[in-house]
């Protein structure tokens, strides 16, 4: 029925519009990019919202015939005598515009929800969308993190064992390869490259004819179910890439009740996530020498799991010794990456790196993806209210435990702080004076306005410009 209908509208549409040659965006579904403003902030200006969307990855697109409706697709790639070449295709191919929904994506005022199953006509599709954020002029947004932070709030209570809703940096092409033949670009989302160097049909926005991967710079800011979590960078060669990465997860390190449902950071709830950058000479072209992750939640500044600070070293890092470090990885964010969105599970491992034996709670086997589809269809993620900037700009640290108050000065920012920021405490409130921090707790920083005297018998100790502790 819908094939039909399609069709009777492609042929009008056909008659009327004039011939292109080159791959272009089809015209049988608009590409209508979901909006999610986000907000960029300074220590100085406070928060500014940018205009910003969503935008489908390119490979989840329907390519098919610019004359007819069949898929120039096939099951093992591309149709190689559609398509024998990147001209050839071009002329013989277009793509389609995405129905956001059926793909699993909505968004809602800042937040973006994203769904692993979606209901089809036969029952639930698995459909484990990604997308990139993309900016007004039809780029995707470079996010230049390095001597930067980058937060937002999630919610992934309803992501089980095995499911991974993933918020992360690749080293893309701002434009997604935009060329004569593929005018769209980053608008119909290609150009995907991540540190695993996979082999694709497309290689930035091109026909990828030698079988080659594409590897890129990845920085994985959070893969997490509400069992586990992990952030890893993954510096590359011009080559080749750290694949596995040194990563943090709080449970691998020990720290077994950290993060879960009624943990420390109590996953049933949403949060906010906070990752810092920090270079050894405090500036945004110095070289990386720590990624720090702090988080808050009904308005408290969590512990850290590790006494010192979750933070990964350069030093600590030598799977990356390889790939240059963590100093790649800060040139890369100081170059500038594309921020990608997505869910998905895995049938081959069923994410055992992240959640099961040394990494998490689960079984081996409970994040089999059929078991997943059979107890929890509804699962989604929810990424929410996302800033970046200026160190302690994005979002105000008030303290373990401390309710806030107006007491002392206050920051003016513009539009962001009036969004809801259901997680973190607004950057307009402070803390009272006189309050005390708890053991573990922040006690100091630059940007940070919470208690700076710890509960005794604990000293506050500071761990870097941007971070002190009560221990
Ligand atoms: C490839 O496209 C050609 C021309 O449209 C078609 O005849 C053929 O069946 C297609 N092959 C596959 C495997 O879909
Ligand atoms: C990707 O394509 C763009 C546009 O053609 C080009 O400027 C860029 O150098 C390409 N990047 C890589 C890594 O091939
Ligand atoms: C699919 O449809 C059923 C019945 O309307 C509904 O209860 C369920 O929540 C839907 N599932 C998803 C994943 O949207």
């Amino acid at each position: 029925m819908a094939q039909k209908t399609l069709q009777r509208l492609a042929t009008s549409a056909l008659a009327v519009l004039p011939l292109v040659n080159g791959q272009q965006p089809g015209t049988l579904t608009p590409e209508a990019h979901p909006q999610l403003p986000t907000w960029k902030c300074t220590t100085s200006g406070g928060c500014v919202q940018q205009d910003t969307s969503v935008v489908l990855d390119w490979n989840y697109r329907w390519i098919h015939t610019a004359t007819g409706y069949d898929s120039c697709t096939t099951n093992s790639g591309i149709n190689s005598t559609l398509c024998p070449d990147e001209a050839t295709c071009a002329k013989n191919c277009v793509i389609e515009g995405t129905d956001y929904a059926s793909s699993g994506i909505s968004t809602s005022g800042s937040a973006l929800t994203m769904r692993q199953y979606v209901n089809g006509t036969n029952g639930l599709n698995s459909v484990s969308p990604r997308a990139y954020l993309l900016g007004p002029d039809g780029n995707y947004v470079m996010l230049k993190l390095l001597g930067q932070e980058l937060s937002f709030d999630v919610d992934l209570s309803t992501l089980p064992c095995g499911e991974n809703g993933a918020l992360y940096l690749s080293e893309m092409d701002a434009s997604g390869g935009r060329n004569q033949y593929n005018t769209g670009g980053a608008n119909y989302g290609s150009g995907y490259c991540d540190a695993q160097c996979p082999v694709m049909t497309w290689k930035n926005g091109t026909l990828n004819t030698d079988g080659s991967g594409y590897c890129c710079n990845e920085m994985d800011i959070l893969e997490a179910n509400s069992r586990a979590n992990a952030f890893t960078p993954h510096p590359c060669t011009a080559t080749d890439c750290d694949k596995s990465g040194c990563g943090f997860n709080p449970y691998a390190q020990g720290y077994k009740s950290y993060y879960g449902p009624g943990g420390t950071l109590d996953t049933s709830k949403p949060f906010t996530v906070i990752t810092r950058f920090i270079t050894n000479d405090g500036t945004t072209s110095g070289s990386l020498s720590q990624i720090q992750r702090l988080y808050v939640q009904g308005g408290k500044t969590i512990a850290s799991a590790v006494q010192g600070g979750d933070i990964i070293t350069a030093s600590a890092c030598s799977s990356a010794s390889a790939y240059g470090g963590l100093a790649a990885m800060g040139r890369a964010l100081g170059r500038g990456m594309v921020l990608v969105f997505s869910i998905w599970n895995d049938a081959s491992g069923y994410m055992n790196w992240l959640d099961s034996g040394s990494n998490g709670p689960c079984s081996a086997t409970e994040g089999n993806p059929a078991n997943i589809q059979a107890n929890y269809p509804g699962t989604h993620v929810v990424f929410s209210n996302i800033r970046w900037g200026d160190i302690g700009a994005t979002v105000k640290l008030s303290g373990g435990g401390s309710s806030s108050s107006s007491s002392s000065t206050m920051r003016t920012t513009t539009t962001a702080t009036t969004s809801t920021r259901s997680t973190s405490t607004p950057i307009t409130t402070t803390t009272p004076s006189g309050a005390t921090q708890t053991h573990w707790g922040q006690c100091g920083g630059q940007g940070y306005s919470g208690p700076t005297v710890c509960a005794p018998p604990y000293a506050c100790k500071t761990q870097n410009p941007w971070y002190a502790q009560c221990l």
